[in-house]
């Protein structure tokens, strides 16, 4: 990889990281380069009684990554199941799910410049995650190849079981392991999320909102039953999905586009839409729903190039 930023013949190309693309919206064409990493390896870097610290190339899939660590029995990335995508894109969005983000079982990331071709490391606190970010959507955004993560891992976790529905989900698998925590998420995904080989989608379209709690008053005023996360004292997070679905456009058909009539955060490519198609239905949705709560979505997906 370096001897290829390195040299001078591919210089002048503009330069794009492709991972497993399963969080991505092609917009336009693009005639520079596109690196795509394939190292899987997963290497034991430390254990004892307790952790187990594993470094993992960026290359392989998300949730091959999971079903090994659930297999060793290795507690922490259990809820993340079914998650599409490449472990290395994995820090860029901090991946979170059932109650779980990414964040609080990495140790470090990896990465070439790919201006200075230099490798660098960067531990957990300097990615500044947040819910959905890190440093690599923002100052870093273009600028590296993620080569591998390192994550720390438990021996003698605990499951967490917190969000809703899974602990319904987890009786109905048996004894609360971690194998069978990965099943009852794997089968809530798939009442809900279309696997993306099957029905084309990107996950959430958009970001789950945090707003102002006078923002959520008004909401509330109407609407006895928005269901909400707190977050601070003042803000609180609410589902884009209950929004866009109180907007009206749960399962809505929009040309060669969808709106999932099962997760309304997920838009779907019908029938060979290009990306503009679903930007086009995307702005739709974002102008209604500001129009009728007065909250502005944010699309989660990222657009490519
Ligand atoms: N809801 C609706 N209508 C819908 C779907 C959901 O009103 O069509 C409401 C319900 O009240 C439901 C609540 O939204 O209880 C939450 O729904 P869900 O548990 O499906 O989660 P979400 O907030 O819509 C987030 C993540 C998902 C992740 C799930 C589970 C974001 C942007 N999305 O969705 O992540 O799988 O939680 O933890 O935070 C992704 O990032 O691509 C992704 C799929």
């Amino acid at each position: 990889l370096k001897a290829f930023l390195k040299n001078e013949q591919f210089a002048h190309l503009e330069k794009r990281v492709l991972g497993g693309g399963s969080n991505i919206l092609i917009t336009q064409d693009f005639h520079g380069a596109t690196i795509h990493p394939l190292n899987k390896e997963i290497k034991i870097k430390a254990q004892n009684k307790d952790n187990v610290i594993i470094k993992v190339g960026a290359g392989l899939n998300w949730d091959s990554l999971v079903e090994y660590c659930v297999k060793n029995e290795w507690y922490g990335l259990e809820n993340l199941s079914g998650i599409p995508g490449n472990v290395g894109a994995s820090p860029i969005q901090n991946i979170g799910a059932y109650g779980v983000e990414v964040k609080d079982f990495i140790k470090q990331v990896e990465y070439i410049d790919i201006n200075t071709h230099k490798i660098e490391k960067l531990c957990a606190p300097e990615c500044k995650f947040a819910y959905r970010d890190s440093i690599f959507k923002h100052e870093l955004k273009n600028r590296v190849v993620i080569t591998s993560v390192t994550f720390s891992l438990q021996k003698n976790g605990t499951l967490n079981t917190e969000y809703k529905g899974i602990k319904e989900e987890l009786q109905k698998w048996g004894k609360p392991n971690l194998k069978n925590l990965r099943k009852a998420i794997l089968s809530i995904r798939k009442s809900k999320i279309p696997k993306p080989e099957e029905i084309p989608n990107a996950g959430s379209f958009f970001k789950n909102p945090i707003i102002d709690n006078s923002v959520f008053n008004q909401i509330k005023k109407k609407n006895k039953d928005v269901p909400f996360y707190p977050l601070t004292q003042n803000t609180k997070k609410i589902p884009a999905a209950w929004l866009i679905e109180k907007a009206g456009f749960k399962g809505y058909q929009n040309g060669k586009t969808a709106v999932h009539d099962k997760q309304a955060l997920i838009l779907i490519n019908k029938n060979n839409a290009e990306g503009k198609d679903l930007i086009n239905l995307s702005e739709k949705i974002i102008k209604e729903v500001k129009k009728k709560f007065g909250v502005s979505l944010e699309r989660e997906v990222n657009l490519f190039p």
